[in-house]
């Protein structure tokens, strides 16, 4: 489907779903963004749980967001259970608006939701020449290290900075050896998943998508990704005053109440310590790009960099919607029969 088609279908089940034009276009423009950036298990994949949790009044469609300013650069946000795209979107551009002002920002959010993917808000700072760090929790997928029953998030960690080209440097890894949106694909599809990333919920390794949901994802690194995990349920859960310590729910299972996650947002001018960081930046990548390279390697590629390629090829093209979400999109559009269909 053509793009503004696409984002203009979105905004309409948003707005049917009681959010305002503001926001349901906000969530639409991330979502097209997912789908674009070829991460489409953050984008369509996702849009009936989104409406599913209005619908069960676990998502706010009207939150009424509190935005306490503690000092020229720190803000704390009370989300108000909104949609995660509204909540993150308003933080990251208060973030900049404080680093504009002080040389950094620093903001976090609680009573929050879903947001998406952590790179579409570094990209936004990255935009206006600032580094950031964008910081989110999420419901239990892996296991602690040591332990057989999932705790942390895929916990993304998201760095980053302007490289002096259009490209920025945007590194955005969960924190699983691949992410729990990958799996339910999968376990949608049929799909195997592949080996060393999951364990069953006995404690063995499985490829089956629907057997890793019901047990463990495993952490990259060992207890060096755990103790990652861990830090990001500190700085988005316990710092922000949002859910963490394996309480964030479930978005698609558990409709018991809100999600209350936690974001945070560190956003700083890249200039702050040296004038010339630009060059520098560009000195830095040319000098790592220029190292010799291992056998059918091309280039030697920072993170983003492949995004942003998938995303400049996206954008010429119209984006591919599978069956089952044409189906999901007829049913939200016209809300048709809607008490049955949410169940
Ligand atoms: N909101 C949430 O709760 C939540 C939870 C988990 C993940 N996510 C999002 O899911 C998205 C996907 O996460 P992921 O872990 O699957 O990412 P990924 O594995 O696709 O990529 C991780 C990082 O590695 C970089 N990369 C990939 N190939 C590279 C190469 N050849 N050379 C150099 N760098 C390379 C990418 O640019 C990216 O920065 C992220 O945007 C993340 O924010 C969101």
């Amino acid at each position: 489907m053509e793009k503004k088609k696409l984002k203009k279908l979105i905004t309409r089940i948003f707005v049917k779903h009681k959010l305002s034009n503001k926001h349901a276009l906000i969530c639409a423009e991330a979502l097209v963004n997912a789908e674009l950036v070829g991460a489409p298990s953050h984008g369509l994949s996702r849009l009936k749980m989104y409406c599913d949790r209005v619908n069960k009044k676990v998502i706010n469609p009207k939150p009424k967001i509190k935005i306490k300013n503690i000092s020229k650069s720190i803000t704390h946000i009370d989300a108000d259970n909104s949609i995660g795209f509204v909540a993150a979107d308003i933080g990251i551009k208060k973030a900049i608006e404080n680093a504009k002002k002080s040389g950094i920002g620093l903001v976090g959010i609680k009573n929050s939701g879903h947001y998406g993917l952590s790179g579409y808000y570094a990209e936004q700072a990255v935009k206006k020449n600032f580094i950031a760090f964008v910081f989110t929790n999420a419901p239990p997928a892996i296991a602690p290290h040591g332990a057989i029953k999932s705790l942390f998030g895929t916990n993304p960690i998201c760095f980053g900075t302007p490289t002096n080209s259009k490209v920025p440097f945007i590194l955005d890894t969960s924190v699983s050896m691949i992410n729990r949106g990958k799996i339910r694909v999968a376990a949608k599809t049929g799909k195997k998943i592949p080996s060393g990333v999951a364990l069953d919920k006995f404690g063995k390794p499985t490829s089956d998508a629907k057997k890793a949901l019901e047990g463990v994802q495993l952490p990259i690194a060992g207890f060096r990704g755990s103790g990652l995990a861990w830090m990001v349920d500190i700085l988005s859960g316990v710092f922000t005053g949002g859910n963490h310590g394996g309480k964030v729910k479930d978005p698609f299972d558990d409709f018991t109440g809100p999600q209350n996650i936690g974001h945070l947002f560190i956003v700083m001018k890249a200039n702050i310590f040296v004038k010339n960081f630009n060059k520098r930046i560009k000195e830095n990548i040319k000098r790592i790009k220029k190292l010799p390279k291992l056998k059918g390697i091309k280039e030697i590629l920072y993170p983003g960099q492949n995004k942003f390629k998938r995303f400049r090829y996206n954008l010429k093209k119209e984006i591919k919607i599978n069956e089952d979400i044409k189906k999901d999109l007829k049913v939200l559009e016209n809300f048709i029969n809607w008490k049955c269909y949410i169940k």
